[in-house]
């Protein structure tokens, strides 16, 4: 059994003047790396969750944005293209604006702030995973949702992350991930990153969790997020919401881990976050197959906000917020 809490699964890839995605619409059955050779096509596979999870969009975002500068493209209109792309996770904004605030158009400069980018999320996923089990006691089980590993970010995971790093350091026996509908990322995704690394995981339907709950109290529910507002409220993968409510009602702890990226300080709270609407096929159908009748109505938001009050712990590269208010954020967000 691997006990090394390196991930091997990379997801994003700069080769030959080129940005190459692994699809992850396709796995874990087929593994196929799609190219992207402009802005535009890098925001089509932002958009069809070619790549998905808050920082591996930002981190692609900002190689999209190189992509045109290389090819002496029009900055402006790469911009665009690309903050159009999803409007929920703020490291997408966060990336672009970094990139658009070197003011330069030149290609080769444009890629090495890209692979900062990149490199620096690696790097704060690692400090995050021991920040986060440090947390953890020994022994115990946890549930996780969505998939937040190093799929969704430059690699390592936040979530995900934490939960390799405590099994590296011995202290988690059994994970159990929620299978994440309409997407299906715990049951694609997830399960098949914990089961590359022998990190024993049960799948369960994301119905199933309040049971679970009662019958086997994981210590701790470890969630990602894909926006952070000032007041601590976080937006995340749909279904997390519940998590939460249910977490808090049968006495176990609930974790938030996500850089400093993710937070979005001008929002004063999770009211203002702009909550994607996908399509409703995507509900209506499993991979291309309908499932309920012909014409049935339905609604897909993608993610939902988890009030501040119900989180136990906010885990960044820059330290924990425990029980998070707008003091406590803004002390952490302003450390050096
Ligand atoms: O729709 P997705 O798959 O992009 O949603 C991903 C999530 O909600 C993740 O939990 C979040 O981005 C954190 S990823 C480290």
């Amino acid at each position: 059994m691997s006990q090394s809490s390196q991930s091997q699964v990379v997801a994003i890839e700069w080769r030959q003047q080129s940005l190459f995605l692994l699809d992850q619409r396709v796995l874990p059955h087929e593994h196929s790396m799609i190219e992207c050779k402009t802005a535009a096509e890098t925001a089509d596979a932002i958009r069809e969750m070619v790549v998905r999870g808050a920082p591996a969009i930002g981190i692609s975002a900002a190689y999209g944005y190189a992509l045109d500068a290389l090819a002496g493209r029009d900055l402006a209109e790469a911009y665009k293209v690309l903050a159009e792309s999803r409007p929920t996770a703020v490291n997408l904004f966060w990336a672009l604006e970094r990139m658009a605030s070197l003011n330069t158009s030149d290609g080769q400069t444009l890629l090495a702030e890209a692979r900062k980018i990149h490199e620096e999320d690696i790097q704060a996923n690692h400090t995050m995973g021991q920040f986060g089990a440090s947390l953890i006691s020994d022994g115990v089980q946890v549930y996780t949702h969505c998939n937040t590993g190093a799929l969704a970010t430059g690699g390592h995971g936040t979530a995900l992350g934490v939960i390799r790093s405590a099994f590296a350091d011995g202290k988690i026996q059994h994970v159990y991930a929620g299978e994440t509908r309409p997407w299906l990322q715990g049951a694609r995704l997830t399960a098949w990153e914990l089961m590359q690394d022998d990190i024993p995981v049960s799948l369960v339907c994301d119905g199933a969790a309040a049971q679970l709950f009662r019958a086997e109290k994981p210590e701790w529910v470890i969630v990602g997020a894909d926006r952070i507002t000032a007041n601590g409220d976080v937006a995340n993968k749909i279904g997390t919401y519940s998590l939460a409510v249910n977490a808090k009602h049968h006495g176990m702890k609930f974790m938030v881990v996500a850089p400093t990226t993710t937070f979005d300080m001008e929002l004063a709270s999770g009211d203002l976050i702009p909550i994607e609407q996908r399509p409703m096929q995507e509900v209506t159908s499993i991979q291309g197959k309908q499932i309920a009748p012909e014409g049935c109505n339905a609604i897909n938001p993608s993610f939902d906000v988890t009030p501040a009050e119900l989180i136990d712990a906010i885990v960044t590269e820059k330290g924990i917020v425990r029980n998070p208010t707008t003091e406590a954020m803004a002390e952490l967000f302003n450390r050096s």
